[in-house]
């Protein structure tokens, strides 16, 4: 147990009843595919006291994080499934099974906590099966895991499919990305060097005991040792600093914008990478850099914009189908565009581990023509010689070096050139070269799992 779960777990017997229930409600949408965790949350946040938030939290992100290994628990212990109908009682399940599992909460307490939340959903039918199957699994636990440690699935806490695939297609980095992937993902933070320098900011942040190191790959990024709120970072308000894995960092110090240009963020929201590239322009003292950001969805296009108003910068933006040119596009052609597609997000899980409970293997087919039809679309705006950087947080080929195959051999105008090619001093020599770009995997005290691949319009 880490310092976060300890601390969560102290104060869990005043604040367990609230955020408890709250989390019965966001685990059983997850179930239902009803949102992912992250939107869950932020609608769901607001229905328990602000200090019970973390517990909330804590609850629901490490039950999806568990899922795999309380999944097989939870089969195991019931003679039938759940219908349908009951996946709020399924979800009551899996949270006991955390709290006994994973958290401090005394197995008494757990316990009662459980059956209690069968009569606050009117659903008293269960109380006893709950009562029996947890006792069950306090007598018969170590037992019980041992037997479902066979399962690949509960040994790597991962779903059996996606630990197939990592092992197919990484076979020398499936421990590291199994490790990586199941860990609480370190805090990076970007500095925004237009106001003030790493270094400098770096010791503001020592000045309030808090420790952070460079990041190894981008200049603007410092991981902090240990996770803070934003509210605790100096001039976090003012847009001096922003919250950004380092490995999505690497976008704009490839793009390296420069004056007079016209840049395409094509699937900007939440718009970390916008407000990036806006910063670098602001730092290299670029006064006439435009950025257009397109976004399909209205409620996250609001994320891009309150993102921009922190950091005090604005730019065009546009609420649109990027693949739908007739819906956004001006004709004016771009001389660079950022395309970060819509992706498994399989290089990110540590981050989204409702992953392990949604992501099925048929999302990858799905997105594949999506991003295709994104990206032969939005290259007729990319002015001739002008270059596209393509991006994806995915860990599967077919989303990345398999999906530039399939341009290339289709574009006859586009061509791969080097990461370093608008920035020959930055290096690029982060993860590893694939037969078309190049892959990160995620660290564990380091960036997340990524694929970049650069191309230009030939003259
Ligand atoms: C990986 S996220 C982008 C992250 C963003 N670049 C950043 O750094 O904050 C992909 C985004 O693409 C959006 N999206 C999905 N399909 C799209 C489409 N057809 N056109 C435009 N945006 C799309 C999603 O809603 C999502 O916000």
């Amino acid at each position: 147990m880490n310092q976060f779960d300890k601390n969560i777990s102290s104060h869990a017997s005043t604040s367990t009843q609230s955020a408890r229930q709250v989390a019965v409600t966001v685990i059983t949408n997850i179930l239902l595919q009803q949102g992912s965790l992250s939107t869950q949350l932020a609608r769901h946040q607001m229905d328990v006291a602000s200090e019970h938030a973390p517990m909330l939290k804590e609850l629901c992100f490490g039950v999806c994080r568990q899922y795999p290994r309380l999944n097989s628990i939870a089969l195991h212990l019931l003679a039938h499934p759940f219908e349908e109908k009951d996946t709020d009682l399924y979800a009551v399940l899996l949270l006991g099974l955390y709290q006994l599992t994973y958290m401090n909460t005394p197995d008494h307490a757990a316990v009662n906590e459980t059956v209690e939340a069968c009569r606050i959903l009117k659903k008293d039918w269960a109380t006893k099966l709950m009562n029996a199957v947890l006792r069950r699994y306090q007598r018969e636990a170590d037992d019980i895991v041992e037997i479902l440690e066979a399962q690949p699935s509960v040994e790597f806490n991962m779903p059996k499919w996606l630990v197939k695939r990592f092992n197919k297609h990484w076979p020398e980095h499936l421990e590291k990305i199994i490790e990586a992937s199941n860990t609480h993902p370190p805090m990076c933070i970007r500095v925004n060097e237009s106001l003030v320098s790493r270094e400098t900011y770096n010791e503001q942040l020592l000045d309030l005991g808090i420790n952070a190191e460079n990041g190894e790959f981008s200049d603007s990024a410092l991981y902090l040792r240990n996770a803070v709120r934003v509210g605790e970072l100096p001039g976090f308000d003012d847009g001096y600093v922003s919250v950004q894995d380092e490995a999505a960092q690497l976008s704009a110090h490839i793009l390296s914008p420069k004056d007079g240009e016209k840049i395409l963020d094509a699937c900007a929201a939440p718009g970390g990478k916008t407000g990036h590239l806006l910063e670098k322009a602001n730092s290299a003292g670029l006064s006439s850099m435009e950025l257009t950001a397109v976004e399909l969805e209205p409620w996250r296009m609001e994320k891009i914009e309150s993102n921009l108003t922190r950091l005090g910068y604005s730019a065009q933006l546009i609420c649109a189908d990027a693949s739908d040119l007739d819906a956004w596009w001006d004709g004016e052609h771009f001389d660079k565009i950022l395309l970060d597609v819509p992706c498994t997000a399989t290089g990110v899980i540590r981050r989204n581990p409702d992953i392990k409970i949604n992501r099925k293997p048929a999302d990858i087919d799905d997105l594949v023509i999506i991003q295709r039809e994104i990206l032969k679309q939005v290259w007729t705006t990319l002015n001739q010689g002008g270059f596209l950087l393509y991006a994806t947080c995915s860990l599967m080929p077919e989303e990345n070096e398999q999906q530039i195959q399939h341009f290339l051999a289709n574009q006859a105008d586009a061509s791969e050139v080097p990461l370093n090619s608008l920035a020959p001093s930055f290096a690029t020599e982060w993860g590893i070269p694939v037969s078309y770009g190049r892959q990160l995997f995620p660290h564990e005290d380091g960036h997340d799992g990524f694929y970049y691949c650069l191309l230009q319009k030939k003259t």
